[in-house]
Parts: structure tokens; C-alpha cells; sequence
């Protein structure tokens, strides 16, 4: 059941009765319709950028919209799973029914992941944290001068080494982001990371990858297998991606 959502009325008067969004609707009739093959399982999901400030006007980002991460959770909780979402700053609305944690720092998502991965099943992490921030932030903003402005970054925490799930006993796939040597670097990073699985996806050309509605890929496998995830939406790479760890769990 879809309730009705709460304000102005037709009648003039203000309460419960307007129409539910209809993008809830379609999202509760499609979990309707999907078989419930996670029901029982908690999955964690990470979606989108942090943001490392230098001053309280200004940031270290990138692009990331979020979109490939919530497609996932969309996909999880239509499946039936406890799905718990932790986004960096992004301009979506959550999927019905996710329980949504939203961070705006790497550190910060490092503490939002630690908290809620507790006994996860699966942990699917397509945010894009920063790997850097200013070493000193200023309380301030800072006054422009003439001359050029050096900034000294430091590492922030690699969250998927630090929280080391596998070690748990959850299902870990993690995304290499690349501009290159796409298998190299994604097979290194599921070594580096200690994860099952790693979608190596490439970044820096319009059409896929950061913003982007569509999304094409290779999930690679600790025992060296791997498998396609062709040019398609992310709601259509994210469905191929939990096809194949659903028979893990
Ligand atoms: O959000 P969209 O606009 O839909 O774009 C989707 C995406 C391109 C962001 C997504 O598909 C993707 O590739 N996400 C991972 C981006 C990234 O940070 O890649 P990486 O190669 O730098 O990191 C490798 C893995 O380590 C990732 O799972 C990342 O979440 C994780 N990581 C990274 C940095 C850090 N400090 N801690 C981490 O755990």
C-alpha cells in the first residue's frame, strides 16, 4: 500500500489525501513485482562524493552524482533487502524504503560505514571519496592575494581497507574508477582492498561513468574470473551486479 501524502487539498482544507509521487508508486509497484531474492539480508550501500574543505566557503570534490550508488540500493530493496544508504552530498531523493545516512566527509563516511555494517551481508561501495584533504582548514574563508595559493593535502582514510568487511564474513565489492589500464588497476584494488569483487568502470568521458544516467563495465573476481556489464543504465549495471553476489549470500 502506498499511503497518500499529507498538505493542500482540493477541498481548500489541508490533510491527508493528495496523490503519493508517482516515481514512489512506480518504485512500489516495480518491488512488488521483482522476487524478493534478498528478503532477509542486509546489504550497505555508499553512493556519490565527499567533500574536503580548505575554508568554510570552499572544497576538494569530483563529480560524482550518486546516481550509480542509489540505483543500487533501488535494486536491493526492490529485492527485498534491509537496505541502509550512506551518501555523500548529492541531489537525489532516496529510494523508498532505504534507510538514507548522509555524510559530507571521507572520515565522516568512514564513521556513517562503520556504524551501519555491523552484521551486513553485503557491502556494495560506489561512493567516490576524496583521497585527500587540506592539511590545515581555515576556520575563515581566505582573502584572495595577487600571488598563487599552495594548499598542502593529506590522506584521508581509505574506508574499505580500514573497515577490512571480508574479514567479517561480508560479501565486499568495491568500484575502481580509471582512465586506463582499466583491468590492471581494478584487479590491484581488489587485492589492496581485500574485496570478493570490483566493477572496474571508466571515468572521464561523457556518456558513462560520473553524472552519467548509463554506466558499462567489467565486475572482476578474486579467482581471476570476470564478467561484462555492458552499456546500459545504472539501474541495468546495478541489477547485474546483485544478480551475481545474491548467489554468494
Ligand atoms: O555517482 P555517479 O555519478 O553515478 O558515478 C558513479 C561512479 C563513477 C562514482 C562509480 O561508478 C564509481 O566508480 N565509484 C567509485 C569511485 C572511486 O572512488 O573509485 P576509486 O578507484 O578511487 O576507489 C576504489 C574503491 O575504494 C571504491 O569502491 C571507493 O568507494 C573506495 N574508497 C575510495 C577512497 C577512500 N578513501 N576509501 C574507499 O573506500
Amino acid at each position: 500500500l502506498v499511503a497518500p501524502e499529507s498538505g493542500a487539498l482540493a477541498s481548500g482544507r489541508d490533510g491527508s489525501g493528495r496523490l503519493a509521487d508517482p516515481e514512489q508508486i512506480a518504485e512500489a509497484c516495480v518491488a512488488m513485482l521483482t522476487p524478493d531474492t534478498l528478503k532477509g539480508k542486509k546489504v550497505v550501500v555508499s553512493a556519490g562524493p565527499t567533500r574536503e574543505h580548505s575554508d568554510p566557503v570552499r572544497f576538494l570534490s569530483n563529480p560524482s552524482s550518486g546516481k550509480m550508488g542509489f540505483a543500487l540500493a533501488e535494486q536491493a530493496v526492490s529485492r527485498g533487502a534491509q537496505v541502509t544508504l550512506v551518501a555523500g552530498p548529492v541531489a537525489l531523493e532516496a529510494p523508498h524504503g532505504v534507510t538514507r545516512i548522509d555524510v559530507t566527509g571521507t572520515e565522516e563516511m568512514l564513521e556513517a560505514m562503520r556504524q551501519c555494517t555491523a552484521g551486513a551481508d553485503l557491502v556494495v561501495m560506489a561512493a567516490a571519496p576524496a583521497d585527500y584533504r587540506p592539511a590545515q582548514p581555515s576556520a575563515h574563508k581566505v582573502k584572495k592575494g595577487d600571488g598563487d595559493l599552495t594548499l598542502t593535502l593529506t590522506r584521508t582514510p581509505d574506508i574499505l581497507k580500514s573497515l577490512d568487511l571480508r574479514a567479517r564474513g561480508t560479501l565486499v565489492i568495491g568500484f575502481a574508477a580509471e582512465t586506463r589500464d582499466l583491468e590492471a588497476y581494478a584487479r590491484k584494488k581488489l587485492q589492496d582492498k581485500n574485496l570478493d569483487a570490483v566493477v572496474g568502470n571508466i571515468v572521464g568521458h561523457a556518456g558513462t561513468g560520473f553524472g552519467a544516467q548509463n554506466n558499462a563495465g567489467r565486475l572482476f573476481f578474486r579467482d581471476g574470473g570476470e564478467l561484462e556489464l555492458p552499456l546500459g543504465t545504472k539501474g541495468e549495471m546495478a541489477a547485474r551486479i546483485l544478480d551475481w553476489a545474491q548467489e554468494r549470500l
